[in-house]
Order: structure tokens, then sequence, then C-alpha cells
């Protein structure tokens, strides 16, 4: 039973304040969760309560969601049975009482919401990712590493936010991470060989200043191949394009001109017809549906067309976009909705409906390993957590190379078949 609930205010990686959660249950187990945050929001995630106090970070603090934890959120699940994991995100939906968490604050419920399941899961004695999904949950994600940051996430010229490295011919993860480290430390060296800055962006990947997005396919090849992988089959590229960032009055602002959602789809076919690309996030802003439907008839049979702020993990704007057939993949963001339980529903309502889902960190993100645990639990074989670099990005990388150890031979690791589309 849930004894206690104690909330603080601690830092993220950018340097601003964050909500952590502490669970107590009354057999002594202690767990504690920590916030993410993002930069690129999208319009219809859920609401991330800040103080908006300028006299204290800048108007960043938490203090209000910390509160909402401590006096509200708290003593409504007291004496409830942790592992009661649904039950207990209704009453943090219900005690908010308002359709997208600005009450309380997202950040709050969700704080609470995983601190749950973690002290659960301890309190079970398993490791969170069996406690969550049991017997079955065996598959380890391929890792998406974004080694180029551009966008909302760096101070450089590039439109497209995150560029990938794919390990999908790696024969594990621990594999999939050594290629991808391997590479990231080649390709530091080909752009600075190219007159780059090699200073690092928000998510731990390179920040250079590119002419082009296609230079940055470019530098990645190069390096996939200087550090002896072949690009495509055993290294396959994605790309973030966070396309909401740049469209503004009904076009999109791209390489420093004006493109409409059409001429950018031509672009996008180009791209996969020049590279090995397994993925596109985000290519079309999160409201123009109907480019979005026809960028997925256009491009939908060869490539993964991923959902952020599309979709923001939201259930009902998934069920929205699986019905007008728009994308073929979900992005799994537990602070875009709120709570482990309409998580979970989301991540279901896509496999059902024959969608992929990727795991995903935040640009601002902590130490804490949720996700990793998370991606397992459901066998969805893709987790985005930014380079292979930087401790808040690898601590998920690492808390998955505990996960593959523990699993031992009932490890799978499905390398391209991930990527059911690509037929690279
Ligand atoms: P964010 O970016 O965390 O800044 O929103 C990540 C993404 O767009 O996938
Ligand atoms: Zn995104």
């Amino acid at each position: 039973l849930i004894e206690a609930v104690n909330a603080r205010e601690i830092l993220d990686s950018r340097g601003n304040p964050t909500v952590e959660v502490e669970v107590l249950l009354d057999d002594g187990i202690v767990q504690r969760a920590a916030v993410p945050s993002g930069a690129s929001t999208g319009a219809f995630e859920a609401y991330e309560l800040r103080d908006g106090d300028k006299s204290r970070y800048g108007g960043k603090g938490v203090l209000k969601a910390v509160a909402a934890v401590v006096d509200e959120l708290g003593p409504a699940i007291e004496g409830v049975d942790a592992s009661e994991q649904r039950i207990i995100d209704e009453i943090l939906i219900e005690t908010d009482g308002t359709d997208n968490k600005q009450r309380t604050g997202a950040n709050a419920i969700l704080g609470v919401s995983l601190a749950v399941a973690k002290a659960a899961a301890d309190s079970a004695d398993l490791p969170l990712f069996r406690y969550l999904g049991g017997p079955n949950a065996h598959v380890l994600p391929i890792p998406l590493f974004n080694v180029i940051n551009g966008g909302e996430h760096a101070d450089n010229g590039i439109d497209c936010q995150e560029f990938f490295l794919a390990p999908i011919g790696a024969s594990s993860f621990a594999e999939a991470l050594r290629w991808g480290a391997e590479t990231y430390h080649v390709l530091r060296g080909e752009l600075k060989a190219a007159g780059y800055a090699t200073g690092l962006g928000d998510e731990g990947g390179f920040a250079p200043d590119l002419p082009s997005n296609r230079e940055g396919l470019d530098f990645l090849v190069q390096a996939i191949e200087k550090a002896g992988f072949t690009a495509g089959s055993d290294i396959a590229l994605g790309l973030d394009v966070a396309a909401t960032e740049f469209f503004k009055n009904g076009a999109y602002h791209f390489e420093g001109k004006d493109w409409t959602a059409e001429a950018l789809t031509d672009y996008y076919v180009d791209l996969v017809d020049s590279y090995p690309i397994v993925t596109i996030e985000d290519a079309l802003a999160e409201d123009d549906w109907d480019a979005w439907k026809h960028l997925t008839d256009v491009l939908g049979t060869k490539t993964q067309l991923v959902g952020d702020d599309l979709f923001v993990t939201n259930p009902q704007r998934l069920a929205d976009g699986i019905a007008r057939g728009v994308a073929n993949s979900l992005l799994v963001k537990v602070n875009q909705i709120g709570t482990l339980s309409e998580t979970l529903d989301a991540v279901e309502l896509a496999h059902r409906s024959g969608y992929t889902t990727m795991f995903s960190h935040r640009s601002g993100e902590t130490e804490d390993t949720t996700i990793a645990d998370l991606v397992v639990a459901v066998n969805s074989g893709q987790i985005k957590s930014g380079a292979p670099a930087r401790s808040e990005r690898v601590a998920k990388y690492n808390q998955l190379l505990r996960i593959e150890d523990e699993l031992g031979d009932a490890a799978e690791f499905i390398g391209r078949a991930a990527f059911p589309r690509y037929k690279g």
C-alpha cells in the first residue's frame, strides 16, 4: 500500500528545474521518478506546469507542481495498492480534473505515476520491464542515435532537428551501441577535418553549421563507411524533421525557402531514393492532416513515418490518425500524455493497428531510466535517447545493456525487422 508521496524540484540536463517524486510503500520500499521536458513541444501535449515566477529560474520553477504532488495527488492515492496502476492513474486524472492536466500539471502527475510503477515493481521484487511486461517482455530495441542536432536543439542553421544512426545490422543491443559509439567518434573527426565546429547540441549530437540537410546525411554515410561499416545494411539513417517548428502561415520555411507540403513531400521521396533512410519523424506539421495523408500514400510503404507532435502519445489523436490512414508509427513520450496507463493505451492501439512504436526521451532529460524498461516491457523494438554520449542520454542505453544481460538467452534483438517497411 502507498504510505506517503513526496516531491522536490531538481535540475534537468539543460539546467532547468523539473519534478522528482518519491513513493514510499508500507513494506518500506522507496522508489523515485524524475520527469523530462521538451523544447520543440507539440501544441497538443499535456500541460507542463511551471511557476512563472521570474525571480526564480527565469519563471521555470516547478514548485507549484511539487506542491500539487505533496498536497493533492499524493494524499489522493495514499492507502491504495501500488500494483493498481490503472486505478491510481485514474485517481490522478480525476484529482486534476482538467482535460490536459493543466491544474496540477502533467509533470506532477507523471512523476507520481512512474514512481508508483517503480515502487510496485520493487515491492514485487521484479525488474520494472518484467513487472510491466510480464514473462514475454524480451525484445531489445534498436537504438536510434541522434548524432547531428539542429532545429530547436542547437544554435546552428540546420532545419532538421535530428539525424539518426540506426544500427539495424547488429546482432545485439550491446553491439548496436558499440557501432553507434564508434561511428559517433569517427563523425567527430570527419566534421573537424572539414572545418566544422564539434560542439554538442541538447541531445549530445554534434551541432555543426552545415549548409544543407543533405550535407548532414552525407556526413553520416561517410562516417559509417570510415568506421568500417556499410551504410544501409549495417547502419541505416533516420531523420526527425520536427516540421511543426518551421511551419508558419501555411508554408514550410526550410533551407531558406518557402515550401508547400507537396514540394517538401517530393523532397523526402528524393531523400529516401538517395540515402538508406529507415524512418522520418514529423516530416510535416502537427495539424497538416491532408498533407500527412498524401505523404503516407506516397512514402508509407518504403519508410517508417513517425508521428510525434502529430500524435503526442495521445490515444485519441492516434485513433484519429489511424482512421485517416496517416503515418505508420507512433513516437512514445510519457510526458506528452502524463500517465503510464495512457501511454500504454497509446502503444497498444498502435500495435493493434499495425503501427510501429519508438520510445523517446525528451531534449531536457534526467538520470531517470524508466523508458529503457518500458520499451522492453512492450516489445516495441525501437528507442531514441540521443547520442551515445552525455550521461542523461547514455543512462538509458546503459540500462538496456543491463536488461540485455539480465535476459540472457531470452533477449532478442530484432534488427532490421523493427522497420518492416524498409527494403534497403
Ligand atoms: P523535444 O524534442 O524533447 O525538444 O520535444 C524531441 C523530439 O522532437 O522528438
Ligand atoms: Zn520529434
